[in-house]
């Protein structure tokens, strides 16, 4: 069990640099972070120190062979000063799913629980009060223990750091359905928070970006017949009155948000189905008007609609709906992480 978590402050505060009016998504970092150290076999206490460089070996395994699994959450503060997380332990259980896919030791509970939590004490000040600005927490396992060999390290490191943020995407989405690339596959890794996986997507999406999108709808690894997720982001769409989202596999990320929309949806009785949705289902329906909204859904994205999506080089534009759901199901979402409403199914933490 942990008792007290050692802090070294730093010397040297930023946070008078910070221009909170005119936030972007994870482009300045907070005054500390906190770091654990695996090995000798265990993790050993983690420590609050100033934000600053890591110093590797060139053979560091994390150089070579990409041994590395994140996460994205983010702290709101609210107008009283409190600060709340959004469903934090499914951060941990899933940080710890991803490891061991990765076969990255798994980090006890009360490491990163109070060890996150005492980060953000010492950096309460960094969290944004603005509407539509957060504290973007990254937590980061990866391989620093060095060698060529082929295997995994025998040692490691868990970082926590924070940055205050603004909207990750401006403006709705323009997005291009994948007909060749895949960023997961049966069996892969498609299913943890793996670095590598978003390297893959990388150079797909560019090409995306080159044609006027700005981001990637995910086919199927097999058939590239079904729609799977978006680049950093789970993918709902809306068909008539139905809300849909794929089901999650080994091949697609098991996103908190998601979940969380899936269950506010219900909530509000919109009629939801978590099944598998064809390409050719959505080009149909936005051919016959049926398609009435897509929006991706994730930590750092929040909901972010999307205007329309290339798909065999044609392009096909989502109607301008005055009431959406994802205006709804966001605002009902941010009001229960920034604590302006209700939390009737026990979401929100506070510190
Ligand atoms: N899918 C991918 C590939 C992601 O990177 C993310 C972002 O974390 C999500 C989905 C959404 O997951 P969550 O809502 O837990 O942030
Ligand atoms: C998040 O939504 O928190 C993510 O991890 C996505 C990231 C690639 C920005």
């Amino acid at each position: 069990m942990l008792n007290n978590i050692e802090i070294t402050k730093t010397k040297a505060s930023k946070l008078k640099d910070v221009d909170f009016d005119n936030l972007k998504f994870g482009s300045v970092f907070s005054d500390h972070m906190l770091e654990c150290d695996f090995k000798d076999g265990k993790w050993h206490a983690p420590k609050v120190v100033p934000y600053q460089p890591i110093t590797l070996d060139p053979s560091a395994k994390i150089f070579h062979y990409g041994q590395s699994v994140f996460e994205g959450m983010k702290a709101y503060k609210d107008s009283k000063d409190d600060v709340f997380l959004f469903r934090p332990l499914e951060n941990f259980k899933r940080l710890n799913i991803s490891s061991k896919r990765l076969a990255i030791p798994e980090i006890p509970e009360d490491y990163f629980m109070e060890g996150l939590k005492t980060l953000l004490e010492v950096d309460k000040g960094w969290i944004p009060t603005n509407e539509g600005s957060s504290l973007y927490i990254r937590p980061f396992v990866f391989a620093s223990g060095n060698g060529f060999h082929a295997s995994p390290a025998d040692a490691y490191k868990f970082i926590i750091c924070t940055a205050p943020s603004g909207a990750y995407f401006s403006g709705k989405l323009k997005v291009l359905i994948e007909e060749t690339y895949s960023r997961s596959a049966n069996g892969g890794v498609g299913f943890a928070k793996a670095g590598g996986n978003y390297a893959g997507q990388f150079y797909p999406t560019q090409l995306a970006i080159d044609k006027g999108y700005q981001q990637v709808i995910w086919t199927d690894d097999n058939t590239h017949e079904y729609i799977e997720e978006a680049g950093a982001m789970n993918i709902f769409v809306r068909i008539n009155d139905t809300l849909i989202t794929g089901p999650t596999s080994d091949r697609i990320l098991d996103g908190i948000t998601r979940k969380s929309i899936i269950d506010i949806a219900k909530q509000q009785g919109i009629p939801v189905e978590v099944r598998k949705i064809t390409v050719k289902e959505v080009v149909d329906a936005a051919k016959s008007g049926a398609l009435k909204e897509m929006f991706g859904a994730g930590t750092a994205a929040v909901i972010s609609p999307i205007a329309g999506f290339g798909y065999k080089n044609e392009d096909y534009d989502l109607p301008e709906l005055k009431d959406t759901y994802a205006s709804t199901l966001k605002t009902r979402i941010t009001d229960i992480q920034t604590n302006k409403s209700d939390d009737p199914f026990g979401w929100r933490v506070k510190l």
